[in-house]
């Protein structure tokens, strides 16, 4: 049982760099690879494509990871990268929580038994119809993301009960890979700043609700971060602000919730956030910043989603046509902006690799296209591949595991792709493929 960081993998026999498929993953006769000891040529053929794969043990594997990285902490698993039920039983069964921020992955995974006391329910624009939904399963706490939700969520508790609640502060620091997706700065859509003074206000409007307890702060700084550094320093920032709750408020606040953002490799050579520095660096600044200002030590929760799923995803596509202009070759597959939107919106940057078969040995660099309605649909530009790449050859893309079929869409009624789980040679269908009756089902007609 894997119970570290899954190691790269770089196969001898070829020299090939593995490093950001799973840790299972095998060269296999005739081009293929294995992952999970599964065949992803015969995957292909079995499921069809666009298909989505799973290495069960490189989820676990990784969940595994963090909890020993941090084994004092609470790791929440974020369930927006993706989750489906086998997902939530994953890691459930690796002793982690949820960090859910909708009622469908709320209710998702309560259908799976997962405890609703092991759940945080996040969100900017939380409906009443979630809060209620929360409220009722009885969710562990709640993060206060405006001062507008404060009185809204108190009203909601029933009388006698106190909602447990963190609040999201912005600690006014940039981080994370893309404008798009940097959480962690003053003046944008989420939390509460310290630096105009809105965080202290909704600290103390907290305090003066009974049916509300404040359990902690909370920041998430952005996502695909790389660096240890921000997490260092929000964690100054942020005890900074219990230092002063208990100054002013005489409450010493339990809780210090880090969120997410954990960086990983897409691309041979990319560097991931390195967890156990990230362990070491922010527990020794925790320990440090609150004896200086002599308080007890919270403790902390942290909430990977990319890191715990992103790198054991693989997705495999079907080569629809090449076009070669004079300039460029155009490899277009059969999936697209509709199944990873993520090219388009973080100008996102994949490695993908023929699979089943052994192409010409020269390499060229072509841009490999979806199959969508729009120029922009471009899964990867300038990724090598054999010059003898045609329609009819699969491709797999690594580190597809994040943000992509949660991401996915209807777009051009495409349809969305199926979810397979590999683990000790064998693959089983998580979630199915959308079909056309599914398609046609919500439409009502005239
Ligand atoms: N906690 C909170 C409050 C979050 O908003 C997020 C992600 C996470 C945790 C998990 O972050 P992670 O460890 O997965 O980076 N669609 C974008 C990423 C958006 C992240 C949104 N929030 C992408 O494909 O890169």
């Amino acid at each position: 049982m894997t119970t570290t960081l899954p190691h790269p993998v770089t196969d001898a026999r070829d020299g090939e760099d593995l490093s950001v498929w799973p840790a299972s993953t095998r060269v296999a006769p005739h081009g293929d690879l294995t992952v999970g000891g599964v065949s992803l040529a015969e995957l292909a053929e079995r499921f069809g494509t666009p298909v989505y794969l799973l290495d069960e043990d490189e989820v676990r594997g990784r969940c595994r990871a963090y909890r020993q990285a941090f084994p004092d902490a609470e790791i929440l698993y974020a369930a927006k990268a993706f989750l489906c039920r086998a997902m939530a039983h994953w890691v459930r069964e690796e002793g982690l929580g949820l960090d859910v921020c909708s009622r469908g992955e709320l209710e998702l995974a309560v259908t799976t038994g997962f405890p609703p006391e092991q759940m945080v329910l996040h969100g900017n624009a939380k409906s009443p119809d979630e809060l209620d939904a929360a409220l009722r399963l009885g969710v562990g706490r709640i993060v206060i993301d405006s001062t507008a939700e404060i009185a809204r969520i108190a009203a909601l508790v029933p009388q006698g009960a106190r909602q447990k609640v963190l609040l999201r502060i912005a600690p006014g620091i940039a981080a994370g890979a893309h404008p798009a997706i940097r959480t962690g700065t003053v003046d944008q859509k989420f939390g509460l700043a310290s630096t105009d003074g809105s965080a202290q206000h909704a600290v103390a409007r907290v305090l003066e609700q009974p049916r509300l307890e404040l359990v902690g702060l909370h920041c998430h700084l952005g996502s695909q971060i790389t660096s240890v550094k921000p997490y260092v320093q929000a964690v100054r920032r942020l005890v900074g602000m219990l230092s002063w709750a208990r100054q002013v408020h005489g409450v010493t606040l339990p809780e210090l919730d880090l969120g997410g953002g954990h960086g990983i490799a897409y691309r041979p050579g990319e560097t991931a956030l390195d967890i156990r520095a990230l362990a070491v660096r922010a527990q020794a600044e925790l320990h440090s910043a609150c004896t200086t200002v002599d308080l007890p030590v919270p403790r902390l929760t942290l909430e990977p989603g990319r890191a715990v799923v992103g790198p054991a995803g693989v997705v495999l596509y079907r080569v629809l046509s090449v076009k070669r202009t004079g300039r460029h070759t155009f490899v277009a597959i059969d999936g697209g902006m509709s199944d990873n939107p993520r090219p388009a919106l973080y100008g996102a940057q994949y490695a993908p690799r023929l699979i089943g078969r052994v192409g010409s040995a020269e390499l060229q660099p072509v841009n490999i296209v979806g199959r969508h309605c729009e120029a922009g649909d471009v899964l990867a530009s300038g990724a090598l591949l054999p010059s003898d790449i045609r329609p009819g050859d699969l491709l797999g893309v690594p580190a597809a595991g994040a943000y992509q079929v949660s991401m996915a869409s209807g777009y051009n009624l495409v349809g969305r792709p199926p979810v397979v789980a590999v683990t000790g040679g064998t693959a089983r269908l998580l979630v199915r493929r959308e079909s056309l009756a599914d398609l046609h089902h919500r439409d009502i007609g005239l």
